[in-house]
């Protein structure tokens, strides 16, 4: 696949970290809009100098014209107001959703093909509204959250272990809110299962299980913990990092199976609304849905979870969006 044209819409922290990494990794041509006059162009400009250091070569440019962005293959949407110490996600609701409503109809101005990623709070009602403004297909409208809040799992249980986060596999399911789903019991270090070397650990399965607990809480709170300790925003490595993992299995078809926040069809009992489950990502978008089994209680988070997502969905309707 040759170049892609990608543009990063906001030119937060998220943004500036995201095209620091598209550039380094050449993934393609970067354009950022932001609506503040001079800051995206300062960051990019910034960020191409650079490109002789770095060794990479591909255009990196901000505007405060959505025209730039025409023709690209991939948006990804950090536009909108991060939280404040004490603040849910869903407290950003009114406020990020005039703003993406206006990123949403701009991009299907100027962009109309493109594949987009959401990763502006709250999360899964940012999706739901760009979704309907836009009116793209939803396979190629989806939001970032899972990798993120399943990463965060992972490095929690990494340190708890003393393993190698990089022979962790953990899942987390549902809305990116308090009432996300840690799916515990296929949680694995390399197929061995997390709950098995906690148990080996402890020699006391109910301790083992209160460690499970306090890591599965913890992940639930992760991205407040980061809003608490900075004071100024949210966290912003990660959730690019994370956007970046989404944008190159869509770019090289990777077909990996990541957790997103994804339309749902009946999938996991659900239908018409955007949840994150894990999904195969390809030159398309979202190319399946991964469906597996839960347990009772599984199914009772994620249920709880889904109707957060609904109520969240509704108090944006009522709001006229
Ligand atoms: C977080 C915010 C970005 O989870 O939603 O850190």
């Amino acid at each position: 696949m040759g170049l892609k044209k990608i543009a990063l819409i906001g030119g937060g922290q998220i943004g500036g970290v995201l095209a620091q990494l598209i550039a380094s990794k050449q993934l393609g041509d970067v354009v950022m809009y932001d609506i503040v006059e001079d800051l995206p162009q300062g960051k990019c400009l910034d960020i191409a100098e650079a490109s002789r250091i770095d060794g990479f070569d591909v255009s990196v440019k901000g505007t405060n014209d959505y025209k730039d962005i025409e023709g690209s293959d991939l948006v990804i949407v950090t536009a909108g107001l991060p939280r404040k110490p004490g603040m849910s996600r869903d407290d950003l609701l009114v406020t990020n959703a005039n703003i993406i409503k206006t990123v949403a109809e701009n991009v299907k101005k100027f962009a109309p093909n493109s594949i987009v990623i959401i990763v502006s709070n709250p999360l899964d009602a940012m999706v739901t509204l760009f979704q309907k403004v836009t009116g793209f297909e939803h396979n190629r409208v989806m939001g970032q959250a899972g990798v993120l809040d399943s990463s965060r799992f992972a490095t929690f249980i990494a340190w708890e272990l003393g393993v190698s986060v990089k022979d962790v596999n953990a899942l987390v399911l549902g809305g990116h809110g308090d009432t996300m789903v840690p799916i515990v019991r296929y949680a694995n270090v390399n197929g061995i299962p997390v709950m098995e070397l906690l148990e080996q650990k402890y020699s006391d399965r109910s301790k083992a299980a209160e460690v499970m607990k306090a890591m599965v809480e913890r992940t639930k709170q992760a991205g407040g913990e980061v809003v608490k300790l900075l004071k100024t925003g949210s966290a912003f490595y990660s959730p690019a990092s994370a956007s970046i993992a989404m944008a190159e299995s869509i770019i090289f078809d990777e077909k990996r199976v990541l957790p997103v926040c994804a339309y749902l069809n009946g999938e996991y009992g659900v239908n018409g609304y955007y949840v994150g489950v894990p999904a195969i990502l390809g030159k398309n978008g979202i190319q399946k849905i991964v469906e597996f089994s839960l347990d009772q209680e599984e199914k009772a988070l994620l249920d709880n979870s889904v109707n957060a997502v609904k109520s969240l969905v509704a108090d944006m309707e009522r709001l006229g969006f």
